[in-house]
């Protein structure tokens, strides 16, 4: 393990203004996506996709690193160049989302829990030797009656530093995402409640297992109340309430903390960033920013429908939201 190398990579990731572009959705998801805006759900498209995204012109005035799926690290533009380097010319680390998505809890059939870690070591070492510096494990936990289990608590955040671990033994900065799910009904007290016991664990766990938060992020979502609960709540509420609840349960030494948007509308997730850096910048102990996927990428993906004549038009939205949310990583976002 070199913490040097790794403290190095996971301060780069953090720097200045700006934050991490998710675009590394599994062959599902990315597929559901597509599906929803009428573009076809094949390898070509999803190339040409993410083609539209990393070259993007004026992308690395807000993104430091970008997160790419397994498909994507092997692909290349029209021209035959591989999307690393491209990043890698424009200045954008890159990363790769290494778990092997979810599967139903044993016992617990509306839980899940996150796969991958067999054969993780040499997949890490060869994305290292591809030029990935950082990667991505995403455990998901739900919120309902009786959920989530505190086994359920227990397997991710157990995995979730087996592979943070891994990672570092390969040099490689762990991004550990424990996503506690909008699906549900919800209140945020109830949110910040299983947030705070959930990083709280994952952070014991972390300890257990050796691993260097220097050379570590945290994406975590923001604590807000669920999809379904009719619950709007005031940007003030979302930053006082995820403020308190990461201030409560990450330690002070870990590089970054980094937000998913999981749901949220661009607007909403843009605005309750910029909220935590405007009301509580002067507390905060770690570098905060933002690695979105859908609140980036949405409306780009909605304006290119598949359609060469619209790749400028999308990527015009894909720099404007990015922008977007690197002004709110500095509470510098107006509406
Ligand atoms: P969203 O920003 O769309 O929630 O995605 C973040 C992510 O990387 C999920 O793993």
């Amino acid at each position: 393990m070199n913490t040097e190398e790794l403290k190095q990579i996971a301060d780069a990731l953090m720097a200045d203004d700006k934050g991490l572009l998710a675009m590394d959705e599994s062959l599902p998801t990315c597929n559901k996506r597509f599906k929803a805006a009428g573009i076809p759900q094949t390898e070509e498209y999803r190339r040409k996709y993410r083609q539209l995204i990393v070259t993007t012109p004026g992308l690395a005035e807000s993104i430091s690193g970008a997160i790419l799926f397994d498909e994507t690290i092997y692909q290349s533009t029209d021209d035959g160049v591989l999307f690393i380097d491209v990043l890698q010319k424009a200045g954008i680390i890159t990363g790769i989302k290494v778990d092997e998505g979810t599967a139903e809890m044993p016992g617990s059939p509306k839980e899940k829990i996150t796969k991958g870690l067999d054969g993780l070591d040499i997949r890490l070492n060869n994305y290292y030797g591809l030029g990935a510096r950082f990667a991505k494990w995403r455990a998901v936990i739900t919120i309902g009656k009786n959920l989530p289990t505190e086994a359920n608590i227990q397997a991710n955040t157990e995995t979730l530093a087996k592979y943070a671990r891994l990672c570092q033994e390969d040099d490689i900065v762990p991004i550990v995402e424990p996503e506690v799910l909008m699906d549900g009904d919800h209140t945020i007290e109830r949110c910040y409640e299983v947030t705070e016991r959930v990083i709280k664990e994952l952070f014991r766990q972390l300890e257990k297992e050796g691993v260097y938060l220097p050379g570590l992020l945290l994406k975590p979502n923001m604590v807000i109340a669920g999809k379904d609960s009719h619950i709007k709540n005031s940007t003030d509420e979302v930053a006082t309430a995820t403020i308190n609840c990461l201030l409560a349960s990450v330690p002070h030494d870990v590089a970054g903390v980094a937000f998913l948007s999981g749901g949220q509308t661009p607007q909403q997730a843009t605005a309750n960033l910029h909220e935590m850096h405007v009301k509580y910048e002067s507390k905060l102990p770690w570098p905060l920013t933002f690695s979105f996927a859908r609140a980036i990428q949405q409306p780009a993906l909605d304006i290119w429908k598949g359609k060469d004549k619209n790749v400028k038009a999308a990527q015009d939205m894909l720099r404007f939201r990015a922008s977007m949310d690197s002004a709110a990583r500095v509470g510098r976002y107006s509406v």
